[in-house]
């Protein structure tokens, strides 16, 4: 089992600018969001905005994770998570291996479990996966001693971007506890939908989950959301509203009759934004279907904080990188 040494927080100003709130991170791997409590949310949240600092010097890279080896193993495509974690890792001075699976003997059957132990035997410390089935990321903490971060599970969680978008909720509003917050689409096939209800409730806000009956079951009611298909009627009270894409990928059967039926009912223009508040804060995980879910000039609008999204990913990514890293010695989930 690899032994970790915890390396010191880089940024003075952050110890300056309130610390770690008296808080001790101890979780070796971050697995989803419904795992997490609301102040191991709020203690990440801390974290990012301490790291926010590092990407506006001229020289943006800091010593955290030097020597430490941190892997994309990404069996699904992926533009902004695994740029970010990329990224994020190298401002952290860590080493980075971008894996693909698409051009790795996975094509020649070799298992994940194979996969990750023959990448371990090279000295490497954080796996930072992305996968097709639920779960994967849980099954590899039991193959490996390494750290490992789930960047996507199928249908399960996308916890990083679930904080991406209350961190950024939380910058734009100045609070979650008691905010509306719609999330519209393909509920039943998103990862991002969970992480998002698990996250937000646990400060407080009430979520609305709002899409044809067949991409959001009523069942959604027991995790803790509002259920509705009248996007109108969601949107009137909404502080935030969250927009998902339709995972035509995931789907195995025709679930609404027409793109055009589904743009009508559920997608956001600036005809509908009319009958919403002014300071509606309009956000999406990305990547975005242009005039399905959101029409061109609303995602680019003023209300939009989409690309603010993408820029917090890297301060939350580094957080959780910095984090994992912090919990010393990488055990069992
Ligand atoms: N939001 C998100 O996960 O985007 P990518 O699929 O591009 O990583």
């Amino acid at each position: 089992m690899t032994r970790k040494t915890a390396s010191q927080h880089p940024s003075a100003s952050a110890r300056q600018a309130g610390g770690d709130g008296g808080f001790t991170w101890t979780r070796p791997h971050l697995l989803g969001l419904e795992d997490l409590s609301k102040e191991e949310i709020l203690h990440i949240f801390r974290t990012a905005e301490s790291f926010q600092e590092i990407s506006t010097r001229s020289i943006k890279k800091v010593p955290a994770l030097r020597g430490r080896v941190v892997v994309n193993l990404f069996f699904e495509d992926s533009t902004r998570t695994r740029t970010s974690f990329s990224l994020a890792a190298q401002r952290l001075s860590a080493d980075v291996i971008d894996f693909a699976a698409a051009r790795s003997s996975v094509t020649k059957g070799e298992s994940l479990r194979d996969t990750v132990r023959n990448i371990e035997a090279m000295g490497v410390d954080v796996f930072v996966i992305r996968h097709p089935a639920g779960g994967a990321p849980h099954y590899i903490t039991r193959c490996t001693n390494c750290h490992v971060i789930n960047a996507g599970d199928g249908q399960h969680e996308h916890p990083t971007q679930g904080l991406i978008d209350i961190f950024t909720i939380r910058e734009r509003k100045g609070r979650i506890e008691g905010l509306n917050v719609v999330i519209v689409g393909d509920i039943s096939h998103s990862r991002v939908a969970r992480s998002n209800l698990w996250g937000l409730n646990k400060l407080g806000a009430n979520v609305t989950f709002v899409g044809p009956t067949t991409l959001v079951p009523r069942a959604f009611q027991e995790m803790g959301a509002k259920v509705t298909h009248d996007l109108d009627a969601a949107l009137k009270d909404a502080d935030v509203v969250n927009m998902l894409r339709i995972q035509r990928e995931r789907m195995t059967s025709q679930v609404f009759p027409s793109t055009e039926e589904y743009v009508r009912l559920f997608g956001l223009t600036r005809e509908r934004l009319k009958g919403t508040r002014p300071d509606l804060l309009i956000l999406h995980p990305g990547p975005i279907n242009r005039g399905v879910e959101l029409a061109s000039d609303v995602a680019d609008g003023p209300n939009s904080s989409i690309l603010r999204q993408v820029s917090n990913g890297l301060a939350i990514r580094m957080a959780v990188l910095y984090l994992v890293n912090q919990a010393g010695t990488a055990m069992p989930a």
